[in-house]
C-alpha cells in the first residue's frame, strides 16, 4: 500500500477544536461564505494554504535564536544571501517581505502599458501587479495542463511553439521577460520538466528576453523532476536546483513556501538588472539587508532552504497529497490527476455540475466543506479571477477547491478524516447551491469579498 511515511516526529503541538455542525453553519454565515474570513479558532483542519504555515524544524528554531538584530549589515542577512548564492549561483539578492512584494518590484521595473508577459500560467497576485500597470498576461500552458484528469507528468510545461509565435507577433520590445512558474499553482500544483525549462529559456536567449523563475513552489517541482524525469533520476536535488537556476536571469520566491518560514526576495544574475530594481527596495520593503523581514525569519529561511535540498524533507507534501488524490479518485470523487504539489485539488465542474461557474461553484463547495467537517479549503476558480476591463465575469479555465497540505503539520489520521468528509459531501452534493457577491472588492476580490446563497 502507498501509505505516506513521515520522516520526522512531532515535538510541539497545538490544541484543536471541532465546533458542532450548528456552530459551523453560523460561523460560515458570519464569514460571508468566504473561507478567508473564518476565524482560525473555528477551523479544525486548516487546508487553506501552505503559505507561512508549515511546521518549522528544530534546526530552524535553533537558528532563530542566533539572529543578528541590525537595521543595516546584519550577519543574518549575509548568511541568507550566502545560502541563496550557494544554491542558485546568482550574485545579487534583493530581499522583500513576501513573494508578491517581489512581483511588485519586478512589475514596477519592467511593466508599462502595452507590455506583454508570457508565462505558463498566471498566479493571482502576479497578474494583479502586471495588469495594474497596464500590462497583459499571456498563458502558454501545454494543452494537457488544462485537462483535469490525465497522467501527463509535467502539466506545468509551456507550449514552446506558442511562446515563439507570441514573441514573433508581439515583438521583443513589448516582451521584457518570460515568467516560468515552478509547481504551477492555479492548475493544481503541477510541475514543469527540466527539459521544458531549458527549451523555454533557449527561445528567450535567442530573442534576448529575460527569463524569470517564480520559485515559490520550487520544492515540489524539484521532487517531481527527480521522481518523474528519466534524465534526472541520478541527479541530486541540489544539482537539479542549480541546473534550473543556471537557465534564469532572475529568480524570485515567497519564503512562506520555499524555505518553510516567511519572507521572500529576488535573486539576480547581472549587476545591471539588479541596479534597475535596487532603489525600489528601501521605498517599498525596507533597507537592503532586511527588506521587511525579521532577522528571526531570515535565519529560519536560510536553514529551510538547506533542508529543501533533502529529498526526505521535500517528499512529505507530495506523498500526502498523492495519498489524498488516490483515495478520493478511487472513491469516484473528481480530483485533479496526476497528484501535484501544494495540495489536493477538487474539480468542481465535475463535483457540482448543477452549480454554474457564474455562481462561484468552487466558493460554494469550499463553504460547504467547512460546514460538513470544519475543514478550511480555498476557492481557486472564478472568484479568484479578475473581472474583464468591461466588468464582465471571467470564468476560470479550472474551477477548483484546493485542500492545501501544509508541510509536516497534519497526521495521516487527520488526512483520512478529510478524505471521509469530502466523500460524504460528494455523495450528498445536491445539497450545495450557488453563491453571489454581496460585497465585491475591485482587486483580489476572493480575499475579502462576502457572498450569500443565490
Ligand atoms: N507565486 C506563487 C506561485 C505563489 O503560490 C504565491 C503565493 C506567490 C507568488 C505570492 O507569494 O504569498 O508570499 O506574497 N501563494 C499563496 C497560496 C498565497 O496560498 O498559494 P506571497
Amino acid at each position: 500500500e502507498n501509505i505516506p511515511l513521515e520522516m520526522h516526529k512531532v515535538r510541539i503541538v497545538q490544541k484543536l477544536c471541532l465546533p458542532t455542525v450548528e456552530q459551523r453553519q453560523k460561523n460560515m454565515e458570519a464569514a460571508g461564505n468566504n473561507t478567508f474570513l473564518l476565524q482560525n479558532k473555528d477551523v479544525f483542519i486548516d487546508m487553506l494554504t501552505d503559505s507561512g504555515v508549515n511546521a518549522m524544524s528544530d534546526n530552524q528554531q535553533a537558528a532563530m535564536l542566533q539572529a543578528d538584530d541590525a537595521y543595516a549589515g546584519s550577519a543574518t542577512f549575509t548568511r541568507l544571501e550566502g545560502k541563496l548564492r550557494e544554491l542558485f549561483g546568482m550574485d545579487y539578492y534583493l530581499p522583500t517581505h513576501q513573494g508578491r512584494a517581489a512581483e511588485n518590484i519586478l512589475a514596477e521595473t519592467y511593466v508599462k502599458p502595452g507590455t506583454v508577459i508570457p508565462m505558463n500560467y498566471h498566479f493571482t497576485t502576479t497578474k494583479a501587479h502586471i495588469t495594474r500597470l497596464g500590462g497583459r498576461v499571456e498563458e502558454l500552458i501545454c494543452d494537457e495542463g488544462l485537462e483535469s484528469f490525465n497522467d501527463y507528468p509535467f502539466k506545468g510545461n509551456f507550449n514552446v511553439d506558442k511562446l515563439r509565435a507570441l514573441i514573433e507577433s508581439e515583438g521583443v520590445e513589448k516582451t521584457p521577460f518570460v515568467r516560468l512558474e515552478a509547481g504551477t499553482n492555479l492548475i493544481g500544483g503541477q510541475p514543469l520538466s527540466l527539459r521544458n525549462i531549458k527549451d523555454v529559456c533557449a527561445v528567450c536567449r535567442e530573442y534576448g528576453i529575460l527569463t524569470v523563475l517564480d520559485a515559490s513552489l520550487l520544492q515540489d517541482n524539484l521532487y517531481f523532476i527527480k521522481q518523474r524525469e528519466e534524465a534526472c533520476k541520478d541527479m541530486t536535488i541540489r544539482q537539479i536546483t542549480r541546473e534550473i537556476a543556471d537557465q534564469m536571469d532572475i529568480l524570485y520566491f515567497s519564503a512562506r513556501k520555499l524555505g518553510f518560514a516567511r519572507g521572500g526576495g529576488i535573486c539576480i544574475r547581472s549587476e545591471a538588472e539588479c541596479l534597475k530594481m535596487k532603489e525600489l527596495i528601501p521605498v517599498y520593503e525596507g533597507f537592503l539587508t532586511y527588506g521587511g523581514m525579521s532577522v528571526r525569519e531570515m535565519e529560519a529561511v536560510t536553514v529551510g532552504l538547506e533542508e529543501t535540498m533533502d529529498e526526505d524533507v521535500i517528499s512529505q507534501g507530495p506523498q500526502f497529497i498523492r495519498y489524498m488524490v488516490d483515495e478520493l479518485h478511487a472513491a469516484g470523487v473528481p480530483v485533479i490527476t496526476p497528484a501535484g504539489g501544494l495540495g489536493c485539488h477538487i474539480d468542481v465542474k465535475q463535483f457540482l455540475p448543477h452549480v454554474p461557474q457564474e455562481q462561484y461553484s468552487a466558493g460554494a463547495l469550499a463553504a460547504a466543506l467547512y460546514i460538513a467537517g470544519g475543514i478550511r479549503g480555498m476557492e481557486r476558480g472564478t472568484m479568484s479571477e479578475q473581472r474583464e476591463p468591461d466588468g464582465s465575469e471571467h470564468l476560470a479555465a479550472m474551477e477548483l477547491v484546493r485542500l492545501a497540505v501544509p508541510r509536516r503539520v497534519y497526521t495521516l489520521s487527520q488526512v483520512k478524516y478529510v478524505i471521509d468528509r469530502v466523500k460524504w459531501l460528494y455523495e450528498n452534493r445536491e445539497i450545495v447551491g450557488g453563491l453571489k457577491f454581496i460585497e465585491e472588492p475591485a482587486v483580489l476580490r476572493f480575499f475579502f469579498g462576502r457572498l450569500a446563497p443565490v
